[in-house]
C-alpha cells in the first residue's frame, strides 16, 4: 500500500522529516549570496519551528489544566521551559557574525522583521500578554490574522491557571477589573490572594505550586530572551531604526516589563514568613 510519503518504497530517515524539501527553503536575496545570510534565515526559521511546537504545548497545557490534570500540565509547561532556555543560546550564535558583514545584507531585508513573526504573538496571546494594537499589526496577512483572531478570542494560559484554581476552591477571579475598598487598601487583589495562598501552603497545595512555579518560568524565560536579543540587536546594529521600521533598541526596551502572569510575580512582594507559622491569613473567605 502507497504511504503517505508518496511512494511504495520503505520509509526512510529523509522521506519521513521531509529533508529535500526542508533544506530547499532557505533562499538567500543577496545576489551574490552574502555567506553570512544562510545563518540569518536558518536561524529564524530554527526559531519558527520551536515557536510551533512551543504553540502546541501551551495548547495541550490549557487542556490538560482544563481537565483538572496540573501534574500533566506542569510537566508539559516544563518542556516549554527546556525550549526556551535553546531559544535564549541560539541568539548568541548570530553574534559570530561581524556588523559589517550584516550591513551587507541588512537593506534587503527592508521592510520586513521579526515584528511580524506571527508564531512569537501567538505565543504572547496564547499566554495572556494580548494587544489590541498588536493583532491590529497583521490586519494585511490573512492567514496570520486569522491564527492570531483565534488567539486573541481564545481561553489563555493565565485564563486556564485561574479557573483551576477557582474550581479548586480558591476565590481568583476570571478578572481583576473591580478591586473592592478592601483589595484598593492592601493594593493587591483575589488573584494575588490566591497565589499567596499557594506560595505559603506549597506542601498541601503542591500541584498548584508546581504549575504556578513552571508558569513563572516560562515568563522568566521569555523575559530574558527578550534581553538577550536587545543586547544582541545593540551589538549589531546600535540604535539604528530596525527594519519594521520601529525606533530599533528603544522598542524593544519598552516591551522588557511585558509580564504574561503579573500576579506571580506581585505575589512575593506581599509574602511574608508569618504567613507560613500561624497559616495563611488570607485563606478565610
Ligand atoms: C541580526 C539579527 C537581528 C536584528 C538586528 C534584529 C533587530 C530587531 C529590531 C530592530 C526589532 C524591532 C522591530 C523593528 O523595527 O524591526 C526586532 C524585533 C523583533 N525581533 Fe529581531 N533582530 C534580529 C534577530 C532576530 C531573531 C533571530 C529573532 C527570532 C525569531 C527575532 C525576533 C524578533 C521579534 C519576535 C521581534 C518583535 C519583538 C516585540 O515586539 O516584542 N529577531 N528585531
Amino acid at each position: 500500500m502507497p504511504n503517505t510519503y508518496g511512494n511504495n518504497s520503505p520509509l526512510s530517515y529523509n522521506k519521513y522529516l521531509r529533508v529535500k524539501d526542508l533544506i530547499g527553503l532557505q533562499e538567500c536575496l543577496s545576489d551574490p549570496a552574502h555567506h553570512d545570510e544562510l545563518l540569518f534565515i536558518t536561524i529564524h526559521q530554527a526559531y519558527e519551528l520551536w515557536f510551533k511546537q512551543i504553540l502546541h504545548e501551551l495548547d495541550a497545557a490549557i487542556g490538560l489544566m482544563n481537565e483538572d490534570r496540573l501534574a500533566a500540565a506542569a510537566r508539559t509547561l516544563r518542556r516549554v521551559v527546556e525550549i526556551e532556555k535553546l531559544l535564549i543560546t541560539q541568539i548568541h550564535i548570530l553574534e559570530t557574525m561581524t556588523p559589517i558583514n550584516f550591513l551587507g545584507f541588512r537593506d534587503q531585508l527592508n521592510p520586513a522583521s521579526g515584528f511580524q513573526s506571527m508564531q512569537f504573538r501567538e505565543i504572547e496571546f496564547a499566554s495572556g500578554q494580548k494587544h489590541q494594537s498588536l493583532l491590529n499589526e497583521f490586519r494585511d496577512d490573512e492567514f496570520a490574522y486569522g491564527r492570531l483572531q483565534k488567539r486573541f478570542a481564545a481561553p489563555s494560559l493565565a485564563d486556564a491557571f485561574f479557573s483551576v484554581l477557582r474550581k479548586r476552591g480558591f476565590a481568583a477571579p476570571a478578572s481583576e477589573a473591580s478591586l473592592d475598598q478592601e483589595e484598593l487598601t492592601r493594593r493587591f487583589g483575589k488573584r494575588t490572594r490566591a497565589i499567596l495562598e499557594v506560595l505559603t501552603h506549597f506542601e498541601e497545595r503542591y500541584e498548584e505550586f508546581q504549575l504556578a512555579e513552571v508558569l513563572l518560568e516560562h515568563d522568566e524565560y521569555f523575559s530574558l530572551w527578550r534581553s538577550h536579543h536587545i543586547k544582541m540587536v545593540e551589538r549589531m546594529v546600535g540604535t539604528k531604526r530596525g527594519t519594521g521600521g520601529s525606533e530599533g533598541v528603544g522598542y524593544l526596551r519598552t516591551t522588557l516589563e511585558k509580564k504574561f502572569f503579573p500576579e506571580l510575580w506581585e505575589a512575593r512582594t506581599y509574602l511574608d514568613t508569618k504567613h507560613g507559622e500561624g497559616g495563611c491569613p488570607f485563606a478565610k473567605e
